[in-house]
């Protein structure tokens, strides 16, 4: 029998992939999403990849009584990985409620339906924004928890705390935190990738836009940072790579590999890479030119972070495994194809 898994904004850009590659791991899917930030499309792209619809309900995961709903209509859901949030660091400046009541009315649902339904686990997505600028880099779980830079930030840090106060409480199920770094690239088959609403936020859409002609030119956020080339410095992980984590991080909740009820792991890949060092290994890996400008810094970007993922690759026994070049051909290819299918 198919271990059936909740994931919520499965029709996202992680989500998406993640789907992929829980349905290729054999398990049963059942997508929620609202589509606030993504659209059905997405949807007939993972049946493309793998053959398998999964299961959609167009849901709003601060709707109790809709989620409730679904867990009546799919009996048996065993684990859950929860995608669904609003992300925009920027946004979440302008509109705090909507984020605090987003990101967090969202996980409390959820936390609420698992005992009743007898779900084993839930996979939260968090982020490396919980460090702020760490001290000492590369960056490890240990690494002390800094006040949040956004309303953005602060919501996966609270989510973190209910999360640990759940389970403190005794609440009956098991947690896995992942805190992700800069996911990036699109699925081999450009069948599915990063699909942003408006104006791109961040780096490599708004490359790829500007490789393409969409963009006049990409603008640098600045080139006096204490780095060596003074552009900052991130962990680019592939999202393949990452959802490829979050179906070990689920069978390691299913099947009690671990003593522990709640778990954190860095997904990244343990380099650091800067801004121009990206633009550059994209026109090598491309051959394509991105035209760009140096512009003044952005505000609220820290100046350089990076993954120690030891821990990920030691206790989960995985590894990021694409080069930087070959996540930004996935992610040229992904732009190639909605230029071809009409749609950017
Ligand atoms: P995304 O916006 O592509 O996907 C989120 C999905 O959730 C969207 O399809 C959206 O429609 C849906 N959604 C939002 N609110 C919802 C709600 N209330 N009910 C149901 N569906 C809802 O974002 P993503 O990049 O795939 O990020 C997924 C998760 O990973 C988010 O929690 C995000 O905070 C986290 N994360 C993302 C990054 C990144 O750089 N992309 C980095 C760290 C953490
Ligand atoms: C990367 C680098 C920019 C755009 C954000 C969120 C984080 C997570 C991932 C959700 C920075 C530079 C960017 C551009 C540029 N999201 N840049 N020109 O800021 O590391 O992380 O997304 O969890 O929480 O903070 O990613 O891609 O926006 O920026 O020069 O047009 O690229 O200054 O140095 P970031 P990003």
């Amino acid at each position: 029998m198919k271990k059936k898994i909740l994931v919520t904004g499965g029709a996202g850009y992680i989500g998406s992939h993640t789907t992929v590659e829980l349905q290729e791991a054999g398990y049963e899917v059942v997508i929620v999403d609202n589509l606030s930030n993504s659209n059905l499309g997405v949807v007939e792209g993972i049946e493309r990849i793998t053959g398998i619809r999964p299961a959609f309900e167009q849901i709003d995961c601060t709707d109790k009584k809709g989620l409730t709903e679904v867990f009546n209509k799919y009996p048996g859901i065993n684990g859950i990985i929860h995608f669904a949030a609003s992300k925009a660091v920027g946004e979440s400046v302008h509109k705090p409620l909507l984020y605090y009541r987003n990101n967090i009315v969202s996980l409390l649902n959820l936390l609420d339906l698992m005992p009743e339904y007898q779900v084993k686990g839930i996979v939260f997505s968090s982020s490396c924004t919980v460090y702020g600028q760490p001290e000492k880099l590369p960056v490890d779980e240990t690494a002390p928890i800094q006040p949040a830079l956004s309303p953005y930030g602060n919501t996966k840090q609270i989510d973190e705390e209910i999360i640990r106060d759940a389970l403190n409480a005794g609440l009956p199920y098991k947690s896995i935190i992942l805190r992700y770094f800069n996911p990036i690239g699109a699925h081999p088959s450009a069948e599915i990738g990063e699909l942003p609403n408006g104006v791109p936020q961040n780096l490599v859409p708004y490359l790829t836009q500007a490789a393409i002609g969409i963009r006049k030119e990409l603008s640098i956020y600045g080139n006096d940072y204490n780095t060596p080339d003074g552009s900052c410095i991130r962990d680019y992980i592939h999202v393949v790579d990452l959802a490829k984590a979050h179906v070990i991080a689920l069978d390691r909740i299913l099947e009690n590999k671990s003593e522990s009820r709640l778990e954190y792991f860095n997904l990244g890949t343990g380099k650091g890479v800067s801004v121009l060092e990206l633009v550059y290994a994209f026109e090598r890996a491309t051959g394509v030119k991105v035209p760009f400008k140096i512009v003044g810094r952005r505000e609220g970007d820290i100046e350089q972070i990076w993954a120690d993922s030891r821990y990920a690759n030691e206790v989960l026994g995985w590894k990021s495994v694409e080069t930087i070049e070959d996540t930004l051909k996935s992610a040229w290819r992904w732009q190639l194809k909605l230029r071809e299918n009409g749609i950017m």
